[in-house]
């Protein structure tokens, strides 16, 4: 079957995340004045008025004082104008009680959308994905989910990843298999014999070998 290919570069890890313009729920933007100093979530649905997109927007609204513990900016997106986005706002909040109290853009003109990579024709030529975009606080993009129309994200997974990437930095460490806060985190492997046989000697690791190696914070 013949697939639709773009010619556009995709947003990448370790990329700074490309600048625009929008309009948003709550007022104009420029991404690059946007949430300074902060780290930033930027999401996309693909339509208002959508069962799956409806919870998932219920679940970042839900768990916003979480985002805002760990200084992240939620900021969504998706092709609907913004008459559009207001009138689902205010239809979710009449009917559930629960706000989306965060900046929604309304990329009618799909430019976002396309800059990032979030309009994929061959899953729909008319929608975004669902997608991810963890932005650092010097505009780096850190990391990328991208997920299909008929499967909904996971807040958990969401939350955990951006704590992850945090946690990473501070103490300039990594972290394993299903990592969640609390767990031991794994050190940085040797890389001469020196630091491999300062690791071989070290007993207040918690090692399987000196190159896998882990320590509480
Ligand atoms: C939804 O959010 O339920 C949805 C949106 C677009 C396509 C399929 C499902």
């Amino acid at each position: 079957m013949e697939q639709e290919v773009i010619n556009t570069m995709m947003p990448r890890i370790g990329d700074i995340a490309p600048d625009f313009k929008a309009v948003t729920t709550k007022g104009p933007i420029q991404f690059s004045n946007f949430a300074k100093d902060k780290w930033v979530v930027m999401f996309s649905h693909p339509a208002d008025f959508t069962p799956v997109c409806t919870t998932e927007m219920s679940g970042f609204a839900e768990r916003k004082s979480e985002f805002d513990a760990l200084n992240a900016e939620l900021l969504g997106l998706s092709i609907d104008s913004i008459h559009s986005h207001l009138a689902w706002v205010n239809n979710v909040k009449e009917k559930t009680g629960v706000y989306f109290d965060f900046p929604i853009i309304a990329d009618i003109d799909m430019k976002v959308s396309k800059l990032y990579g979030m309009l994929q024709p061959n899953e729909s030529e008319t929608a975004a994905v669902r997608a991810v975009f963890f932005i650092d606080p010097s505009k780096k993009i850190r990391l990328i989910m991208y997920y299909p129309l008929n499967v909904g994200r996971n807040m958990n997974e969401i939350l955990r990843v951006l704590e992850a990437l945090q946690v990473a930095d501070k103490y300039k460490v990594a972290l394993p298999l299903n990592w969640v806060k609390g767990d031991k985190v794994i050190v940085p492997p040797p890389k001469t014999l020196d630091e491999m046989n300062a690791r071989i000697a070290d007993n207040s690791l918690e090692k399987v070998d000196f190159y896998l190696a882990k320590k509480s914070l």
